[in-house]
């Protein structure tokens, strides 16, 4: 296939040291800002093992990309519009790492990719927690990398540990950080300020800031509805920041 006319999307790779820290709800956030503001908008379900995009949005799902590698069918058959411009590649639960997928089957699973995404002006991956073959697969593939971590000294301390193999063995040096979870604005920079200290003292890494979500029950609210709290909750100090930062990511 011809490669000169494609349209290159930007692909963005969204992932944390330690689990739970609100990847899925920000991925899920941040492509609905992104579409609102007219781009079309792709968010992979990068989570191989564990689907959670289709959950938080309460899709269902007809196709896997799992069933679809496995029987060498387009992915384009899998992908979900949730509202105009903004499409999901779900995962499917309980199916294994990437690292059990053979030499051909990620092989194929990189084309297939290639193939959808050029429809797209922005393609977001939902990754895994930790530091998983599929997580620094994704991070490999993504030009942007975003990183999630939490005021919660435990998620920082992952969250380098990520940085540190990205950075160490993969030759990642630039990497976006979103604290989530913050009580205040002040808090916020603490922990981004923590995070820059160790990674430029060990690493040689000058991160950047995309930002800091505040702690807002209505984010909590809007999982259990099943919907992005952008649309639940657009007046929620949440969606207020998302906006932020889906300006930001636009400017990129
Ligand atoms: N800014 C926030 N304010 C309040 N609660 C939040 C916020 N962000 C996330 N949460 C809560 O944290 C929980 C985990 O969020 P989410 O599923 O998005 O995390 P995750 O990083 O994708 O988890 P996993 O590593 O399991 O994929 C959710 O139940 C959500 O309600
Ligand atoms: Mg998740």
């Amino acid at each position: 296939m011809s490669k000169t006319s494609k349209h290159a999307p930007k692909i963005i790779c969204i992932s944390s040291g330690k689990g739970g820290v609100g990847k899925t709800s920000f991925s899920v956030n941040v492509a609905t800002a992104l579409a609102q503001s007219g781009k079309k908008v792709l968010l992979i379900d990068g989570d191989l093992g564990l689907a959670n995009v289709d959950v938080v949005l309460g899709i269902n799902v007809r196709h896997t990309m799992r069933e679809t590698i496995e029987e060498g069918r387009e992915l384009a058959s899998c992908l979900v519009e949730i509202t105009p411009g903004f499409q999901v590649l779900p995962a499917s639960s309980g199916v294994p790492e990437m690292a059990s997928l053979s030499y051909e089957e990620q092989a194929f699973l990189t084309s297939s990719l290639e193939e959808i995404i050029d429809r797209f002006d922005y393609v977001l991956v939902d990754t895994a927690a930790g530091i998983g073959e599929s997580v620094l697969w994704f991070n490999t593939w993504s030009q942007v990398n975003i990183v999630i971590l939490t005021p919660d000294p435990t998620s920082l301390t992952d969250a380098y540990a990520l940085i540190k193999v990205l950075a160490t063995r993969h030759g990642k040096k630039h990497f976006h950080l979103l604290i989530n979870s913050v009580k205040s604005k002040k808090e916020g920079k603490e922990v981004f300020d923590n995070m820059r200290t160790v990674l430029e003292r060990f690493l040689q890494i000058r991160p950047l800031a995309l930002g800091a979500m505040p702690q807002d029950a209505q984010v909590s609210q809007a999982i259990r509805q099943q919907k992005p709290f952008l649309l639940a909750a657009p007046e929620s100090r949440a969606s207020q920041e998302i906006m932020a930062v889906a300006q930001r990511i636009l400017a990129l």
